[in-house]
């Protein structure tokens, strides 16, 4: 079984890519994780440079989305919404068709300093993803709140019940996951 890691953040201290990296540490050792790490690669997305030099990292976007069995999503909210980076790389990745999210089950976390942790930028990530008619895990949800104060300097997640939650998290995903290739 093979789950793909999507960081919306290119921030190196990142606390999302730490939680993605958290997932990584507690899935079983049978399941392998990839993390999706060209993100700054991606350019603005333009429907002109779409039909004529399609992006070779939104080749391997679209390719790693298309060949895992679930997808993460680790999102940071800038401005009560999704980060441009990350919106404009599903932007992309769903341009032309197979449509790589059609009915992908894909699990949504995230992470920020305040303290709705991200729910607002999770909802309106799940609108866009009803479009792309994905299957998105409803729960359970996992809004890490005060994140400075749940990571340490490492970026290792230290907060035990914030880690039970990824647990479950993780537990459900799986549960739903089915091998597609
Ligand atoms: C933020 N941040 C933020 N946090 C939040 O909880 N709600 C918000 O609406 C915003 N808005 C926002 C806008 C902009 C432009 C920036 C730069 C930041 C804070 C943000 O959550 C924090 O920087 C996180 O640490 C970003 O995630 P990463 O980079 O740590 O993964």
């Amino acid at each position: 079984m093979r789950i793909l890691g999507i960081s919306g953040s290119l921030r190196s201290g990142s606390f999302n890519s730490s939680a993605l990296r958290t997932c990584a540490e507690l899935l079983p050792d049978d399941v392998e994780f990839r993390s999706f790490d060209r993100l700054a690669q991606i350019p603005l997305f333009n429907e002109d440079v779409r039909q004529h030099d399609f992006p070779d990292s939104v080749e391997e976007l679209r390719r790693e989305i298309a060949e895992a069995d679930s997808v993460i999503i680790a999102t940071p909210e800038y401005n009560y919404s999704v980060p441009g980076v990350l919106k404009n790389a599903i932007d992309w990745a769903s341009c032309r068709p197979p449509q790589p999210f059609n009915e992908k089950l894909v699990g949504i976390i995230g992470s920020s300093r305040g303290i709705l942790g991200t729910a607002r930028a999770q909802y309106h990530l799940r609108q866009t993803f009803v479009y792309l008619n994905a299957t998105v895990l409803n729960r359970p949800e996992v809004f890490i709140m005060t994140a400075h104060e749940k990571f340490d300097q490492d970026g290792k997640l230290t907060d035990e019940p914030t880690r039970e939650i990824l647990k479950d998290f993780l537990m459900k995903l799986l549960d739903r996951t089915r091998p597609s290739h």
